[in-house]
């Protein structure tokens, strides 16, 4: 039985989504445009697309600004806030080397910003942190409760660490001025309007189906991960803004699968030719990752709806029309 009263409407309410151009935060500003909030999205178009604001621009009730949240806000001051989804930071790995300041600066500085507009508002604050806090993990699966295993020097450092810094902040601002907030520890997700070239397993072993080229695996494929599709992980966001509790939730799908499961599953999906093909494990890459969602399902009935099967044909047919 849910324990949490999730609104019929937001009409009349103002919801705030930093990195509103992305994947997930745009596929959020769009829940939330159909719940009748006044959306107001900022991004810097560091690694967001311009189709999907184009998209949100169908709405009415949505206004952008194109603006690097860690350079300053734009000018709030007349605007009442009730919600900010701090969701604004580069996620896949292919830019942790290439950007890693942009990306530590967003998650830090960036949070901060955003974190003093929630207390000059009053407004609620939801920051996206990332299942890479738990680093390369040392426990099966992963609950809240674990501090992680990460090398705060190693190749993924800009990001894990970056993240746990943003928790950290998140949850002074809580203690220290009574900030309304909440985190969650978002795993592995994929879906619709992600960049075909975003470097994440899903849109790469995907393209290189569609095209009948070789799936690259690192390693020899026995690694495994969890994988969310979009809508249901926005479901778990809504929850988790919804709940009454400030301590991070670990959200996502729980079915886990090696990546050389993943890659076959695609190619059957797609009726693909393709064959495997192995390479050297980058270093620090995760062996396990799987959420223990045991604490989201306490507090509310949260049950991923879309399966691996058919989450990967909506996906393709997203990249098929970019084509
Ligand atoms: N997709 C996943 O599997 C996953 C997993 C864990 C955590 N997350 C977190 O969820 C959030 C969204 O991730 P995503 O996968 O949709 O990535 P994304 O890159 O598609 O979206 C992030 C958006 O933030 C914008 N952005 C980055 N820095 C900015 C800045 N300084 N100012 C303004 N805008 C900025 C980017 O341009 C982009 O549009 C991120 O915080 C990410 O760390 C995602």
């Amino acid at each position: 039985m849910s324990q949490i009263q999730l609104p019929k409407s937001l009409e009349g309410k103002t919801v705030l989504i930093a990195g509103a151009a992305g994947f997930v935060p745009s596929t959020v500003a769009e829940f939330y445009l159909n719940l009748g909030a006044q959306v107001i999205g900022l991004d810097n178009f560091i690694t967001g697309s311009k189709s999907n604001i184009e998209l949100l621009e169908k709405y009415q009730n949505f206004t952008f600004f194109k603006q690097n949240i860690y350079q300053g806000l734009p000018n709030f001051s007349e605007q009442k806030i009730d919600y900010i989804f701090s969701l604004a930071s580069p996620a896949s790995p292919i830019d942790f080397s290439i950007i890693p300041l942009e990306i530590m600066r967003v998650n830090s500085e960036g949070t901060l910003a955003l974190l003093e507009l929630a207390k000059a508002k009053n407004a609620r604050f939801l920051e996206a942190s990332t299942s890479e806090v738990y680093g390369d993990p040392e426990i099966h699966p992963q609950t809240e409760d674990y501090f992680g295993h990460v090398n705060p020097i190693g190749p993924r450092a800009c990001y894990d660490e970056s993240k746990r810094f943003a928790e950290a902040l998140t949850t002074s601002y809580a203690k220290k001025y009574g900030v309304d907030t909440r985190i969650i520890r978002i795993f592995n997700t994929y879906g619709p309007r992600m960049r075909p070239d975003d470097g994440r397993v899903i849109p790469n072993f995907i393209n290189q189906a569609l095209k009948g080229e070789d799936i690259t695996i690192y390693g020899d494929g026995s690694q495994t991960r969890s994988f969310c599709f979009v809508t249901d992980l926005v479901d778990a966001i809504h929850n988790v803004m919804f709940s009454d509790v400030s301590t991070p939730f670990n959200i996502g799908n729980p079915d886990e699968y090696t990546i050389k499961e993943c890659a076959e599953e695609i190619i059957k999906a797609l009726g693909s030719k393709s064959k495997l093909s192995y390479h050297p494990l980058p270093k620090d890459d995760p062996k396990r990752r799987r959420p223990d969602m045991t604490k989201l399902q306490s507090i509310c009935d949260y049950d991923p709806q879309i399966s691996f099967q058919e989450g990967i044909q909506r996906t393709a047919d997203y990249f098929k029309s970019k084509l």
